[in-house]
């Protein structure tokens, strides 16, 4: 159901659309959520303990990897993997040039140089036609992001790196459950890092991330790193980091994971049922999905010429919307000393002034996405051509 269906009380009723709603989903598995954090409390097991180790084995489970290792936050789980990688100071990562900047910082924070690579002008993620080109002898690795949920292309990305002797990190965070090829992505690199970030498709009550790979050496390594070089009390075979998940993250996500398969459904309904109502405005350009995708949606960006008027219309609405992300990463003022220019990535230069992420989140009424349908119609059809 797109715009009509809904009856015009029920859109007149309606006053507001938030990007997303939080409370809306507390409220919906209230009960579950204050039992999980009261057994915890009820433990005093905050750090570590069984709440986290369940966790993890629940979370390699749902994507089919052999080891899950836990950690503070999904920039740190990026981090811990390089290092667990073996990055030398000077080695080369190749990574997209559209994404948060918690993919490209990494990179430096491990010892490594950032080589930004354009996207695809209609799917977001990492360009693969003009990957080989900066494939240099310092080149060690590449991270693909499967962007706003949509896996990026990795037959060409693995069938490259294994040609090269590169590893492959998958930037999951914004991508749980979504598949490439009827397979779950995570699973496809190295090692793949998640974010559980209260507003991502799997969220925490604070800052919580993770790593999933299938190799035990590698999951044992980032494990020690993250728990200061030692998983044995006393014992420390490295130095290492504190990048901990801790107690009652693990286990309000232990909940939202057994939702998770559901909430990415009614998210994919969403998606169409925007795809279906935004149809018929041809200046708006919809989320393209290429063949093999099965995007999650944790975020649906639509591109019109004239963004920042369209938002500011839909919040004049009542539509909050966001832009992820203003400013393509080789064009912030932190990586200028790379030199970078427009023509270096003309796919990103041009997305990042039109996208614009409409509201998304499974608790969203067909009244609210009606709204947010209502009022876009309403700015295309009084824009002056
Ligand atoms: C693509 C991407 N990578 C990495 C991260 C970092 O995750 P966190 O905020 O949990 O550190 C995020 C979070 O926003 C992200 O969207």
């Amino acid at each position: 159901m797109g715009y009509a269906g809904v009856a015009a009380e029920a859109r007149a009723s309606v006053k507001s659309v938030p990007l997303i709603d939080l409370h809306a989903q507390y409220i919906s598995i209230k009960t579950e959520i204050d039992a999980a954090i009261a057994a915890v409390i009820a433990k005093s097991a905050f750090i570590r303990g069984p709440h986290v180790e369940a966790f993890e084995e629940h979370f390699a489970g749902a994507i089919g990897a052999k080891h899950c290792v836990s950690c503070g936050n999904g920039t740190d789980a990026l981090y811990i993997a390089m290092r667990a990688l073996g990055l030398q100071a000077g080695d080369e990562v190749i990574t997209s040039a559209h994404s948060w900047i918690a993919t490209a910082e990494t990179i430096t924070q491990a010892g490594g140089k950032v080589v930004f690579c354009d996207t695809d002008k209609d799917t977001f993620t990492i360009d693969v036609k003009r990957l080989a080109d900066l494939i240099t002898p310092r080149t060690v690795g590449i991270i693909p992001v499967h962007l706003y949920g949509q896996p990026a292309d990795m037959d060409p990305i693995l069938a490259l790196a294994e040609r090269h002797g590169l590893w492959v990190i998958e930037d999951c965070a914004q991508a749980h459950l979504a598949k490439y090829k009827g397979r779950t992505v995570g699973t496809f690199g190295a090692a793949a890092t998640f974010s559980f970030y209260p507003s991502k498709n799997l969220g925490a009550i604070g800052d919580a991330g993770a790593i999933v790979t299938n190799d035990a050496a590698l999951a044992r390594q980032m494990a020690t790193f993250s728990r200061h070089g030692g998983l044995t009390k006393g014992e420390h075979e490295i130095e290492g980091i504190n990048s901990r998940l801790d107690g009652l993250q693990a286990a309000v996500l232990s909940v939202k994971l057994e939702h998770l398969p559901s909430w990415t459904r009614i998210r994919q309904a969403v998606a169409s049922a925007y795809d279906q109502g935004l149809a018929s405005f041809s200046e708006i350009t919809r989320p393209v999905i290429a063949a093999s995708r099965q995007h999650v949606y944790h975020l649906y960006v639509i591109r019109h010429d004239h963004r920042d008027a369209l938002a500011n219309h839909l919040q004049a609405r009542g539509v909050q919307t966001g832009l992820h992300y203003p400013v393509a990463l080789p064009f912030l003022e932190a990586y200028a000393y790379l030199g970078h220019g427009p023509d270096d990535f003309p796919n990103a230069f041009h997305n990042q002034s039109r996208i614009l992420s409409l509201p998304m989140y499974p608790e969203m009424s067909d009244a609210q996405r009606a709204h947010v349908i209502g009022a876009i119609g309403d700015f295309c059809a009084r824009k002056p051509k």
